[in-house]
C-alpha cells in the first residue's frame, strides 16, 4: 500500500490531493484537519487544530501508525493560514503565535515524528512541505505567513541536508504551488487594502480568471511526486519547475 499523510485535507489543495491520490487503487490516505470531508473505503480522518500544539503533541501517534505493509510513504505538511492582514505593529501578538504554529512548529513536529517513526523502513519515503512565492518576497500584510513559509523552506532544505549526511534516501522537497481558486483566496481578498497593497492584484487573479483549479495543481503535484525522480532535482521547487 503507498500510504499518504495530508494536512488539510478538508478543502482546497489538500483535499484535491487527497481525492487525486484516492482514485488510484493501491493507496490509502490518512488526512489531518478540524474538518472532515472525503469519505473513502481508503480514506482515514485524523481530527486535529494544529494550533494547539499539545493537541499535536498527544496525537502524533495516531498520525503516524505503524505501517506494516507499507510500499511507499509519503507525508504532505500542505495545511497554512495567512491569518489576518496587517501591518507588523497593528497586530495582537497572538497572531503570530497561531500563525507560526500551524505553518512552522506542527509541520516541524510532523517532519521530525515522520523521520523518527519510519526511520527503520526501507520503503521510500518522502516529505513535501507547501511553500509559497511569498517565502521569498515580502508582500505587505503578510509578515507572518511570508516569515513562516520561509522559515518551512529553511527546514526543508535542511533536513534534506541531514538525510543525505545519513543516505537515508528519504526526499524532501518544498513546493511553491501558485495561485489557486481556494478559499485562502478568497480570505486574501476579503482584506482591507490599507493593509495591503496588493489588494487589487489579487482581485484580477480572480476577476481575470487566473487562478489554477486546485484539481489541475493537484493532478500536477501526484504525478510528478510519483515520477521518476531526477538525481539533480532541487530541493526548493515551484510549480513551473515540476
Ligand atoms: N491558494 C493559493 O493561492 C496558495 C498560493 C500559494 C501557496 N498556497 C499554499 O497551499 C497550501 C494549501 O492552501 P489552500 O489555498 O488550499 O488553503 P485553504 O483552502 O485555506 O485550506 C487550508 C486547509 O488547511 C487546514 N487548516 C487550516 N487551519 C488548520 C488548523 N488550525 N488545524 C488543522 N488544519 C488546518 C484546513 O482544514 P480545517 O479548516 O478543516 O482544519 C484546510 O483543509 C497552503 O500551504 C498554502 O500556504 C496556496
Amino acid at each position: 500500500m503507498h500510504y499518504y499523510i495530508i494536512t488539510g485535507a478538508s478543502r482546497g489543495l489538500g483535499k484535491a490531493l487527497a481525492e487525486t491520490i484516492l482514485h488510484q487503487p493501491g493507496t490509502s490516505v490518512i488526512g489531518v484537519s478540524r474538518h472532515a470531508a472525503i469519505e473513502h473505503e481508503r480514506y482515514i480522518h485524523q481530527p486535529l487544530d494544529l494550533s494547539d500544539i499539545a493537541a499535536v503533541e498527544n496525537n502524533l501517534h495516531k498520525v503516524f501508525p505503524l505501517l506494516a505493509d507499507a510500499t511507499s510513504i509519503t507525508l504532505i505538511n500542505n495545511a497554512a493560514v495567512v491569518g489576518e492582514i496587517g501591518y507588523v505593529g497593528e497586530q495582537a501578538n497572538e497572531h503570530y503565535n497561531f500563525v507560526f504554529d500551524v505553518n512552522v512548529i506542527a509541520p516541524a513536529m510532523l517532519m521530525n515524528t515522520f523521520l523518527s517513526a519510519y526511520s527503520g523502513l526501507s520503503v521510500p519515503r518522502t516529505i513535501l512541505n507547501i511553500s509559497s512565492g511569498a517565502a521569498q518576497r515580502p508582500v505587505d500584510g503578510w509578515a507572518a505567513y511570508c516569515a513562516s513559509k520561509a522559515a518551512l523552506e529553511a527546514l526543508t532544505t535542511t533536513a534534506q541536508k541531514e538525510q543525505n549526511i545519513r543516505g537515508t534516501g528519504v526526499r524532501i522537497r518544498s513546493l511553491s504551488p501558485g495561485v489557486i481558486d481556494t478559499a485562502m483566496q478568497e480570505h486574501i481578498r476579503a482584506a482591507d487594502p490599507g493593509s495591503f497593497s496588493e489588494a487589487d492584484r489579487f482581485s484580477d487573479y480572480h476577476s481575470q480568471g487566473k487562478l489554477a483549479s486546485p484539481d489541475e495543481v493537484a493532478t500536477r503535484i501526484v504525478q510528478w511526486l510519483q515520477g521518476n525522480r531526477s538525481q539533480d532535482e532541487p530541493v526548493v521547487l515551484r510549480l513551473a519547475d515540476l
